[in-house]
């Protein structure tokens, strides 16, 4: 994800509970030339970033490993400044039971219904929720969602003319 956005973004910074997943993701940004991104060991309970950081965070594929996704969101949501995204990458409710042994899943996806309560919990407003499927293909055992939600706080500046210099 850090190398697909990065070259948009001024800064950015990857999170992981993982060592190992950050030195793999450190060795790929290096090869990258991506200079202004960082990873560093974190709890996705407990970014250590102050409030209103972020235009934009995003949690890819790591919800179903949570036993409360909910917290998750409400801590993304805490990170962003005001009118910034979260999207959610993660998997829509499906019935591989063998992965909660063979992968540590602790959640067999989510529904729309389930991640759009957490999102208004947390002050987001759902703006886009997309299921990936391939086309032409036979019913997916695993479908991708990606949900997009937006903090509803709005910066305004209300600007009088005459005190602006420019009247
Ligand atoms: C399927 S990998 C996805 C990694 C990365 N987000 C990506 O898209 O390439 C799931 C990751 O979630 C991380 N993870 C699980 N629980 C976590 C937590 N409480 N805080 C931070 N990371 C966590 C794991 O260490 C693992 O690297």
């Amino acid at each position: 994800m850090l190398e697909l956005l990065a070259p948009r973004a001024v800064r950015a910074l990857g999170i992981d509970a993982s060592h190992d997943m950050l030195s793999i993701a450190r060795v790929r940004l290096a090869e990258a030339g991506l200079d202004h991104v960082q990873v560093r060991h974190g709890d996705i309970y407990d970014i250590q970033v102050p409030a209103g950081s972020f235009d934009l965070v995003v949690i890819h594929q790591v919800l179903h490993y949570l036993d409360d996704p909910g917290r998750a969101i409400r801590e993304a949501a805490r990170t962003l400044r005001a009118g910034g995204r979260l999207l959610v990458v993660d998997f829509a409710p499906h019935g591989i039971e063998a992965l909660r042994e063979s992968h540590a899943h602790r959640r067999l996806g989510f529904s729309h219904e389930e991640m759009a309560g957490w999102f208004a919990a947390a002050g987001l407003d759902t703006e886009t929720v997309r299921d990936l499927s391939v086309d032409g293909a036979a019913a997916q055992p695993l479908t991708v969602t990606l949900w997009l939600a937006r903090d509803r706080r709005m910066l305004m500046a209300g600007l009088d003319a005459a005190d602006d210099g420019r009247a």
